[in-house]
């Protein structure tokens, strides 16, 4: 399809829709932010991480400065559980929380963003996930207005109205949220966004690459995905540059501020492209394997490090079904595309992911993290659960999902 077709189908477009505050020092300004939307008392959803390194303090203090009562709930981890998204929301009704503030990774955002549907709405946040496309009516009543405020650069969660949870009952990942299903309907989306790169400085290298890498994945998928449109691809288009150009300098040096800005923004935008046009392939495969490797005892595999074990191996299987599109994701990663033929130009997608994977030194294979060859079967069964498999470019069954795992598995040199 080129572009003049893509131009010419109809297509909706919608984030939420969130007020975002972008740029160094704007969590300066969360304690006059939240006496303007004049709630009483805020609830901050957080991890021990955020406790521990001090960073919480960035949005504490102005809160305090502007005398906001708050209380912190700082018992989400990675891959956050149905369980204490409960418990959240048990706190947050009886706390009265008149807003809630969600600081960290994505994690952290998540839980919030299901915290603040589930306090106002009835049921277990699994009666809210969303099985078929579209079905986005679930939620009945408006959330508690949340302030998101990211401290890594992979998630975008900030600019969207989804969050995954992991469901306890089955291990395996479940999609909440959905756009408004009429302007002004209830949406899990956060009322701000607080997107201050200082916030990402002291994140370390390993967290800088993953997340990174999972930022590249919400792009690849977007701008590949079925539902693909004109604003996503011009959204995807310019963060994949800005990946292939600032990730490598962020890894090597976290201190330099100008590329912290860049991966902020590329992250941001990865959440707002793929929310119009769906996370596929990649998104399916490594939320399966989050859902059975995210919690102890089995060894925790971060998203983004699964996204980064995906993305070869779904990219060269879906290379020819859009050779234009993929030629420019070679093309944005640095690839010299000109004078190659089309399926090449394709093909070279892989070669500029991988290239970028080796930048930032991030593990190759399943195996190497531990996962256990016979639990592939399993992951694979997940995967096809997964509400965005339709969106994929190319048709994803348990086959092919069982290839791809067997091909992660081993991984490449
Ligand atoms: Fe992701």
């Amino acid at each position: 399809m080129n572009v003049i077709e893509r131009f010419r189908r109809s297509f909706p477009f919608n984030w939420g829709v969130t007020t975002i505050e972008f740029g160094a020092g704007k969590t300066q300004l969360t304690g006059k932010i939240v006496k303007a939307m004049k709630a009483k008392r805020v609830l901050v959803i957080t991890d021990p991480v955020m406790l521990k390194t001090g960073i919480i303090n960035s949005i504490m203090e102005p809160l305090k400065k502007e005398k906001i009562d708050s209380i912190i709930f700082s018992e989400v981890e990675p891959n956050p559980l149905d369980q204490i998204v409960e418990k959240g929301a048990a706190i947050a009704r009886a706390e009265k929380a008149g807003i809630i503030i969600g600081l960290g990774g994505g994690s952290s955002i998540d839980t919030a963003k299901a915290v603040s549907m589930l306090a106002a709405n009835p049921g277990s946040i699994r009666d809210y996930q969303i099985k078929e496309p579209f079905d986005f009516e679930k939620i009945k009543n408006h959330p508690i207005p949340l302030i998101a405020v990211p401290t890594t650069s992979g998630t975008g969660t900030e600019g969207n109205f989804w969050s995954i949870i992991t469901n306890t009952e089955n291990w395996s990942k479940m999609a909440i949220g959905g756009a408004p299903v009429f302007p002004g309907a209830p949406c899990i989306a956060a009322k701000v966004a607080i997107n201050d790169p200082l916030l990402t400085i002291s994140l370390p290298a390993f967290q800088t690459a993953s997340t990174g890498v999972d930022a590249f994945a919400h792009h690849y998928d977007a701008y590949t995905a079925n539902l693909s449109n004109p604003i996503s691809d011009a959204l995807s288009e310019y963060s994949i540059n800005l990946i292939q150009n600032y990730l490598p300098i962020a890894y090597a040096n976290g201190k330099d501020l100008e590329a912290r800005e860049m991966m902020m923004l590329a992250s941001l935008l990865g959440g707002i492209s793929f929310a119009n046009s769906d996370c596929s392939g990649v998104h399916c495969l490594a939320e399966a394997l989050g859902g059975m490797y995210g919690n102890p005892p089995k060894p925790v595999i971060a998203h983004g490090l699964a996204c980064s074990i995906f993305l070869p191996w779904m990219m060269e299987f879906n290379s020819m079904t859009d050779p234009v599109k993929h030629g420019n994701v070679a093309r944005l990663l640095g690839e010299n595309t000109g004078e190659l033929p089309l399926t090449d130009r394709a093909l070279k997608c892989v070669d500029g992911l991988k290239r970028l994977i080796r930048s930032v030194e991030l593990p190759r294979s399943l195996e190497s993290l531990g996962v256990k060859e016979g639990d592939l079967p399993a992951v694979a069964e997940r995967a096809t659960w997964n509400v965005s498999v339709e969106s994929n470019p190319r048709v994803l069954t348990y086959d092919v999902f069982l290839s791809i795992l067997k091909k992660a598995f081993k991984g490449w040199d």
